[in-house]
């Protein structure tokens, strides 16, 4: 069914910090439930190709070797409304302006190293979740 999946990851920053626990807590208590999941890390050249289409922004070598600085969790997460629920639990992508009580509000450092990723359309949720799974790894 359309819309009701969206794309996580939770970022090198997070993870280091020790809040893949706390931030998995929140997304099940936001009522996603996960049907894909890894621990894992981006080559630079993974990196670059997820996020190809920022690639023209003054950020993208900056977003690249962060995003390839360490491990991540990326996962699939079901709910309906899935993409818009999730970019509201996660709050806004610069953490001076998330939400109180929302994934950045609580995780994030900056704009760039911001705990978590949350695909922002329908569309891109299956391009990013096919980036990472396969479909023998994705369970409904
Ligand atoms: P994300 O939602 O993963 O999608 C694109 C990412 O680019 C975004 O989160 C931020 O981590 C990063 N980003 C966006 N704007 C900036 C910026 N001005 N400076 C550095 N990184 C940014």
């Amino acid at each position: 069914m359309s819309g009701n999946r969206t794309f996580t990851m939770i970022k090198p920053d997070a993870v280091k910090a020790g809040h893949i626990g706390a931030i998995l807590a929140d997304i099940a208590a936001g009522g996603f439930k996960i049907v894909a999941m890894k621990y894992t890390k981006l080559s630079a050249e993974k990196a670059g190709e997820f996020y190809a289409v920022h690639s023209a922004r003054p950020f993208y070598g900056e977003l690249v070797d962060f995003m390839s600085s360490g491990p991540i969790v990326a996962a699939i997460l079901e709910k309906e409304n899935a993409v818009s629920d999730f970019r509201t639990l996660i709050g806004a992508t610069n953490p001076a302006d998330a939400a109180p009580g929302t994934i950045r509000a609580k995780f994030a450092k900056s704009i760039g190293e911001n705990a978590v990723h949350g695909s922002d359309s329908d569309e891109n949720a299956a391009i990013e979740s096919a980036f990472h799974f396969a479909g023998t790894e994705i369970f409904s």
